[in-house]
């Protein structure tokens, strides 16, 4: 009975294109255990696949790749680029953000998409289906989850396929630490906090200066002057359709100390019902449950957030690409490599998450409706869906946690030490790839396919600020963040992450199971927690965006440019460079898994161990 049959998932999910009108794919209206989700994914997937017309055209380049400049068959290009602008064309979206493609070489791709998304979800579902069915029978383990130790006893022998290693060491053990709560902002999820700039940001309440003063030494206005103070804000969830589950609306500080230089958590605010404001002088029970509070808000943000910052952007941007450089562009093909899969999420996020009655209704406090329209708004106008702007370094650097010139440096920042290596070698592979292609900025500025592309997305694709490409540092910038989105900042926030730390239990549930408590000294955290059946659900959902089973394997972050047939039919700058990017990625590899805690118990400046960026773990592409 605790099986994950709670699932529910819902699909109305209709596409029309071209020349083939009102595609309807499977709809489910009965609840769904994981059996059924994963005949509902395939029946999706089926669907897309035998809707793709028999008389598609074959657009596959076999030749060498060139740019147009060098192209001596510049006609049979044209006709090429042209077939793509007639048979690739942007359709409404699917599941909120940009354009989604429509036209049959855009249904073809997607089927392509759906079908590797297919392969790879396979041996997730097995997994999952044995590991639920172990932790439903092991129910009596967990004592009815009574306690906070009952919820880590979920743990114990199970989840063996999902989560091979467990979740990342001290998750279990560690998660009470001020420390882990705060590196969390600095590491799993690095895109919510921010530092306040002295004289220019406003404070959104206030603290007693007396209990600022015992927890970090200095009145909150002291340590606002002085550029320490640090701000996460979800107050913006307290005007969200609720479901059936609980969640505050939090916002919450944080400060570089001024002893230890440790980045810690300063105050909690609810925002809802009494809105109380917590501290770590209240009761160790009040004090972790305002953090769970937190995180429930944080997941809600990341989740979203990551929909709209990773798998939208790269959408349209890759879809302007398609509808401008020829098949027989390098740009292109590298475009192709790296986008592996992007066209498959949307509908699949339609099928499984955002439907009425679907996952989000099922586990999240706000609803599936809700949570789309989030998603697009974080998109349109939240930020999220911007190119240039949200450059990994301009980004970190416009919220103050890179080369500020206010306060103290971050004493850590794993998120920016770890993604710097990957997003660096990237770069620096991709620079080579494009420095092999272009002898000077003005060969880069007279390619007309470039031009098209860049003048594609800023005009009718509508991609929100993309960059102008008139030099080679544009082009390796533009190529560079797209592979960064993908990989890096995609796997931060989801894939494995659900399961290693993001979604992990007790500290990090997906939503309360009773309201935010109107007064302090509640007797027992674990009330508010998620239920045995909501948890093994959740479990269920974050093994079905893992990507376990892809470890080890040639669909790593190791092999990103390691496409033997790409690479025979570019140069050899390109492929001495790739293979420069994999033994760069295979010693970064090596340095994460021998990551151990140190004396002080800590790794990286955490009481966790983080891995979530282990080149030879997490897919070259952006997978779920
Ligand atoms: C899940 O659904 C399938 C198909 O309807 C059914 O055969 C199976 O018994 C169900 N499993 C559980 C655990 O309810
Ligand atoms: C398209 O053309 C390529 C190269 O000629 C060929 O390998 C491939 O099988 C063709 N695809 C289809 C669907 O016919
Ligand atoms: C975190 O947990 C590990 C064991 O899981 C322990 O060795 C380490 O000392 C802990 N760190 C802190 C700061 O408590
Ligand atoms: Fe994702």
């Amino acid at each position: 009975m605790f099986a994950a049959q709670v699932i529910k998932a819902g699909l109305a999910l209709v596409l029309s294109f071209g020349a083939v009108e009102g595609l309807a794919l499977p709809q489910a209206t009965q609840p769904l255990n994981l059996t059924q989700l994963a005949a509902l994914l395939q029946a999706t997937i089926q669907t897309v696949i035998e809707s793709v017309p028999a008389n598609t055209p074959n657009i596959t380049f076999t030749g060498q790749y060139q740019i147009p400049q060098h192209d001596h068959q510049p006609l049979l290009r044209a006709q090429g680029i042209t077939l793509k602008r007639t048979n690739f064309l942007y359709g409404p979206p699917i599941a909120g953000g940009p354009a989604f493609p429509t036209g049959v070489i855009g249904i073809e791709k997607l089927a392509n998409d759906l079908g590797a998304f297919g392969i790879d979800i396979t041996p997730q579902f097995q997994g999952a289906l044995i590991d639920d069915t172990v932790a439903a029978a092991q129910y009596q383990q967990y004592d009815n989850l009574m306690t906070l130790d009952d919820y880590v006893k979920l743990y114990t022998n199970n989840w063996v396929h999902v989560l091979p290693h467990g979740p990342d060491p001290g998750v279990l053990t560690n998660y009470t630490d001020d420390l882990f709560f705060s590196m969390e902002r600095l590491s799993n999820s690095p895109y919510a906090v921010k530092r306040l700039r002295p004289h220019y940001d406003t404070l959104s309440f206030n603290i007693d200066d007396k209990i600022a003063k015992k927890i970090a030494g200095k009145s909150l206005n002291q340590l606002f002057a002085e550029g320490r103070l640090f701000y996460a804000d979800y107050r913006d969830q307290a005007a969200l359709p609720k479901s059936a589950q609980y969640g505050a609306a939090c916002d919450g500080y944080f400060y570089i100390d001024r002893h230890s230089g440790d980045f810690l958590p300063l105050a909690i605010r609810t925002n809802v019902g009494s809105n109380l404001i917590y501290t770590r002088l209240d009761t160790a029970n009040d004090w972790l449950l305002a953090k769970i509070m937190l995180n429930v808000n944080d997941f809600w943000f990341s989740q979203w957030n990551h929909l709209a910052q990773t798998h939208e952007v790269v959408q349209i941007a890759y879809m302007a690409a398609i509808r401008t450089l020829s098949e027989a562009h390098p740009v292109m093909a590298m475009l192709n490599r790296l986008m592996h899969e992007v066209f498959a999420i949307q509908p699949v996020a339609e099928a499984i998450l955002f439907q009425p009655g679907a996952t989000v209704d099922q586990l999240f406090p706000f609803t599936g409706q809700s949570a789309q329209d989030y998603t697009t708004k974080r998109y349109k106008t939240g930020g999220a869906g911007a190119v240039e702007s949200q450059y990994f370094k301009s980004e970190l650097r416009a919220r103050g946690l890179i080369d500020s010139p206010y306060g103290p440096a971050l004493k850590h920042f794993p998120f920016y030490e770890d993604a710097s290596i990957i997003h660096d070698a990237a770069e620096k592979a991709l620079r080579a790839f494009v420095e092999s292609y272009y002898s000077s900025d003005s060969a880069v500025a007279h390619d007309q396919e470039i031009q098209a592309w860049a003048k594609e997305a800023q005009g009718p694709a509508a991609v929100i600020d993309f960059p102008s490409i008139s030099c080679i540092d544009d082009l390796v910038g533009i190529l560079t963040h797209m592979a960064h989105l993908v990989s890096t900042s995609h796997h931060t926030s989801n894939t494995n992450e659900l399961l290693d730390v993001s979604s992990a239990l007790p500290f990090s549930p997906p939503a309360l199971s009773q309201a935010p408590p109107t007064s302090k000294n509640i007797a027992n955290v674990a009330d508010y927690l998620p239920k045995l059946d909501k948890v093994l659900a959740q479990f269920t959902l974050a093994a079905v965006f893992a990507r376990s089973a892809i470890a080890g394997t040639e669909k790593t972050l190791l092999h990103m440019f390691d496409d033997a047939d790409m690479l025979s039919r570019m140069n050899s700058k390109t492929a001495k460079a790739a293979a420069t990017f994999q033994s760069e990625m295979q010693a970064f590899s090596e340095e994460v898994r021998g990551r151990q805690f140190g004396a002080d118990g800590l790794s990286q400046g955490m009481p966790f161990i983080w891995r979530a960026l282990d080149p030879n773990v997490v897919p070259y592409y952006i997978a779920t």
